[in-house]
């Protein structure tokens, strides 16, 4: 990787701490789909487990600087600098057992996004980039499509969860495409790691509602250091306190738009 400044160095450091304990308890949760309790207490535990290393990892690198975390919420320091942390991103695949899930850290510098990891530990797939540096798998460079046309994409989205207030729209939203348009949309449970796989090229567009900041935070500086565009439904830059993203290659970003909004 080519990335190399201090702060990547102990996310990375952290992150691969904290996997261990995710791909133990990973075993550990196969075993207990058969349990007449199921493994939902020890997938919160692991949550909290795991959140608990990167938490003291980071602060015991990086003392001053800020957290927002899922689980723990807001720890307030320097505000200058602040984690943005999501332990498990993709619980409910790790929960039955489904082998896609991801660590999700970023770094914020006055209120920007600066660098971000999302690791997937099963698969060993270490998503880096920095601002300015670009975007890396492993030690590989990355760069977003070059599919121009949305009938010759893949496209990911995900949700909605039955009680958002915005459910109907979402519905909506999906009808408009698997209606007017071929594309073949799916729905692979985590967030960060849709956002990881438009960086990588392996989808062109990603779209959805009601997705907090730590699902996002190190998901934007992907894709933006490999080409791609970060916007809100309506190409425009509030997709945070709109809490509606539009993830793409760039190419098909107007006819996304589009789609979204018909
Ligand atoms: C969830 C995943 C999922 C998305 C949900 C998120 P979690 O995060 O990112 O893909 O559809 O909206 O809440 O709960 O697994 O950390
Ligand atoms: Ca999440
Ligand atoms: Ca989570």
């Amino acid at each position: 990787m080519k990335l190399n400044s201090a702060n990547i160095n102990v996310m990375i450091k952290a992150c691969r701490k904290a996997a261990k304990v995710i791909i133990r308890d990973f075993g550990e949760v196969e075993n207990l789909q058969v349990s007449l309790k199921g493994p939902g207490d020890f997938v919160t535990n692991c949550d909290k487990k795991v959140e608990s290393i990167l938490i003291d990892e980071l602060q015991k690198a990086r003392p001053d600087y800020s957290i927002l975390s899922e689980e723990a919420g807001k720890i307030t320091k320097d505000d200058s600098f602040q984690w943005i942390i999501d332990p498990i991103d993709g619980t409910s695949n790790f929960l039955h057992g489904i082998p896609h899930f991801a660590i999700s850290l970023g770094l914020e510098h006055n209120k920007e996004i600066i660098s971000g990891i999302i690791y997937d530990p099963i698969k060993d797939e270490m998503f880096a980039a920095e601002k300015g540096n670009g975007s890396f798998l492993n030690n590989h460079r990355l760069r977003v499509s070059s599919r121009s046309k949305l009938k010759d994409c893949i496209i990911f989205t995900g949700g909605p969860k039955l009680q958002a207030k915005d459910r109907d729209s979402s519905l909506k939203e999906y009808n408009n495409f698997s209606s007017k348009i071929s594309t073949p949309i799916r729905k692979l449970g985590s967030a960060s790691l849709d956002m990881a796989y438009v960086a990588a090229g392996r989808c062109d567009g990603f779209w959805q509602r009601n997705l907090n900041y730590w699902d996002i935070a190190a998901g934007i500086i992907l894709v933006k250091e490999a080409g791609g565009f970060v916007t809100d439904f309506k190409g425009d830059n509030n997709f945070i306190e709109n809490k509606t993203i539009l993830v793409t290659n760039s190419k098909i970003n107007e006819e996304m738009i589009e789609v979204l909004s018909n």
